[in-house]
């Protein structure tokens, strides 16, 4: 089969490459899937990169064995191991994986889900690492409640797309920091208001946010705690790009150890992919409450250049690699 295969760690356009691998042999709990569609999203470009070296041991996990590479697809069950009940030969799925960016992924039943309802393959293998980060920073995290205001920077990108969406249709106020480009699209997925970062700079505003989920790392923590309720949480999801052997780790940190000496709070998190979530989005998806918003749609031989697109940061939404 044609897959995407990394070869080290560099610039996407030096150590990717497509080319033939085996197609992947599943156990009796396997469940591989003939891949429709497949998402980037930032993380996977960091882990072609290398970087922060630091990271390299955890982003070799991530390879499949035939070093294929990608996390998030969608496509329709080839083939199921003989202690898979839940699918079945022919279902539409989608979920997680290793080795997505190919034309057949080997997972398990436990890391799928059936396709939501009237979603392309496109739409539902978007739904992945983005999706999970914007859940669980404002549900676990944020602990986000009706009623009270939300600033999401990096709105327009794959994990503020759906963090737009999530926090409306948890009753919160939304604001979204976006560019000048990506003002209506931010609008149109249910920002109630938002900030144009090339005009204003939203902490020189006057309004202040019960919980702001930062995607970007643009501004200082003394800045961001200026626009925070007294008791107000900033989540430092975002940094500027990894560098170096620890760069892009540094920021999140200090927001952590600095909510110390203070009532307001600042807390970094990782997000992690599991059932009962993927079965939360998929209802969400299905409810009408998050559709994925899809930028730019790359043939499986143009997957290089996706992974490169992404990595240049300023997707509307999150791309996809198609089969
Ligand atoms: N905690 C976790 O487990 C976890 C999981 C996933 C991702 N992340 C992190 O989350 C961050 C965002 O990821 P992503 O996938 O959403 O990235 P992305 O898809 O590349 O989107 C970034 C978006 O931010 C916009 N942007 C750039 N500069 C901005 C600024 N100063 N103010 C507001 N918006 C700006 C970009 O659009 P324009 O350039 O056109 O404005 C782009 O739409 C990354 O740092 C990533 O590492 C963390």
């Amino acid at each position: 089969m044609k897959g995407t295969i990394q070869n080290g760690f560099g610039d996407p356009n030096e150590v990717l490459g497509i080319g033939e691998v085996a197609t992947p042999v599943i156990d009796d709990d396997g469940v591989l899937v003939r891949v429709r569609a497949a998402s980037i999203h930032i993380g996977a470009v960091y882990g072609v990169r290398g970087l922060p070296k630091v990271m390299r041991l955890v982003f070799k996990r991530f390879i499949a064995k035939s070093g294929v590479i990608g996390q998030n697809m969608a496509g329709v069950v080839e083939a199921v191991g003989k202690n898979v009940t839940q699918l079945a030969v022919g279902d539409e799925v989608f979920g997680s994986c290793k080795g997505a960016f190919a034309e057949f992924a080997a997972t398990t039943s436990e890391e799928l889900a059936l396709k939501p309802t009237g979603f392309t393959f496109e739409q539902a293998s978007a739904i992945g690492v983005s999706a999970f980060t914007a859940l669980q920073a404002l549900r676990d995290h944020g602990k986000l409640e009706a009623g009270q205001h939300v600033l999401v920077t990096g709105a327009s990108g794959g994990v503020g797309t759906f963090a737009v969406q999530i926090a409306k249709a948890m009753g919160a106020e939304v604001t979204g920091v976006c560019s000048t480009r990506n003002l209506d699209m931010v609008r149109s997925i249910g920002a109630d208001h938002v900030i144009d970062y090339t005009q204003q700079d939203f902490t020189k505003g006057e309004p202040r946010y019960d919980l702001i989920f930062d995607n970007v790392g643009a501004h200082s923590l003394p800045d961001m705690r200026s626009v925070l309720t007294t008791d107000g949480l900033l989540l430092a999801n975002g940094a500027p790009a990894p560098a170096g052997w620890f760069g892009g780790l540094g920021h999140p940190l200090k927001v952590a150890v600095l909510s110390i000496f203070s009532k307001q709070q600042g807390r970094p998190f990782v997000s992690t992919e599991n059932k009962e979530d993927l079965a939360a989005l998929k209802e969400l998806a299905e409810n009408g409450k998050i559709t994925p918003v899809i930028d730019q749609v790359f043939p499986l031989d143009s997957a290089v250049d996706a992974v490169a697109f992404v990595g240049a940061g300023h997707n509307q939404g999150t791309s996809v690699i198609t089969m």
